[in-house]
């Protein structure tokens, strides 16, 4: 099997790291690089994992590299990147809402845009930084980039979220378990019930209406819920794992359909906003959205959804 590809990862937190280790792990990508602006900490994790290599099996190279963030030293081991995902920033501490990061978090995702745009002109950036639609809006604006190129990890986050509380209610396996959910990641994240089965069964058969919003209730909360259990930190598995999966994707040219943030530009109505949507993932990012079948409350939701992250995304710009 021909490895193919670098893909750089920005953070080396937990979000990040866990990221890099699936990453290289798949045993697709030629290079992973790793970097953070804490000395030593991606040099340091990335030697850590390429010594799991003969263990795991796995031939891709992880490279540390550390960054400085006022001059952009550092940022030329991530030159010609295929792919970025874009872990920089704060996470959230309990009882803080994503939206709360917004500022300092803009500060930091702008730095890495700018720096990440020239060394590597070419690439596909996902990126999952809180508050997410609006520092995926910030980016494509930073970097310059086409906004098919720019995209957000939420949609996948969400749903696998609400496929695993569905899955352990039912007593079922989550493989038999398909949900959507679009919208936003945050308050305005948008349930599609009319999406959500059971081995091709309607959810709304096997569970009635107000466990069904019970679940959908703890998935808007998931990210919260996770940050109150661990007090320092925010989850980082189950993003890890949505974040690699889009990555994946891109540099396999799969065209595998994923919800992501993506720029919506007619599709549902709605135009000129990073919204939550299904979207067909290529080496290109975004090929296309998706527009699937809606009910008419699910639509207004997703509207309602739209509008709200519309004006936050307004406000980024100046940030
Ligand atoms: C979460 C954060 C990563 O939802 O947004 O866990």
């Amino acid at each position: 099997m021909s490895l193919n590809g670098k893909v750089t990862v920005v953070g080396a937190g937990f979000y990040g790291s866990t990221t890099a280790q699936r990453l290289a792990e798949y045993n697709v990508f030629e290079t992973v690089v790793l970097t953070d602006i804490l000395e030593g900490r991606p040099e340091g994790l990335a030697l850590d994992l390429n010594q799991s290599r003969p263990i795991e099996g796995f031939e891709t190279t992880v490279v540390g590299q550390t960054t400085d963030p006022a001059t952009g030293a550092g940022y030329e081991a991530t030159a010609g990147s295929d792919v970025v995902v874009v872990t920089a920033g704060l996470p959230r501490k309990p009882g803080m809402s994503r939206m709360d990061l917004i500022e300092v978090n803009a500060k930091i995702v702008r730095n890495v845009a700018e720096n990440l745009a020239q060394h590597s002109p070419n690439a596909v950036i996902i990126v999952v930084s809180n508050p997410l639609d609006e520092m995926t809006a910030l980016t494509q604006l930073a970097s310059g980039f086409p906004k098919q190129r720019v995209m957000g990890q939420a949609g996948m986050l969400d749903t696998a979220r609400f496929s695993n509380f569905v899955a352990v209610e039912l007593g079922v396996p989550v493989g038999s378990v398909q949900t959507l959910t679009l919208g936003s990641h945050g308050d305005t994240m948008v349930p599609v019930p009319s999406r959500c089965t059971v081995d091709g069964r309607p959810l709304s058969e096997m569970l009635p209406a107000d466990k069904v919003e019970e679940l959908v209730v703890r998935t808007r909360n998931g990210g919260a819920e996770v940050v109150a259990l661990l007090k320092t930190g925010s989850a980082y598995y189950a993003p890890s794992a949505a974040a690699a999966r889009m990555a994946k994707a891109v540099i396999e040219d799969a065209g595998a359909v994923m919800p992501v943030c993506a720029w919506v530009d007619g599709e549902y109505g709605i135009s000129g906003v990073y919204l939550g949507v299904e979207a067909e993932i290529g080496r290109e990012g975004v090929r296309r959205v998706v527009e699937g079948d809606l009910t008419e409350s699910e639509l207004a939701g997703l509207k309602e959804a739209a509008e709200a992250v519309r004006a936050k995304q307004a406000d980024v710009t100046d940030l």
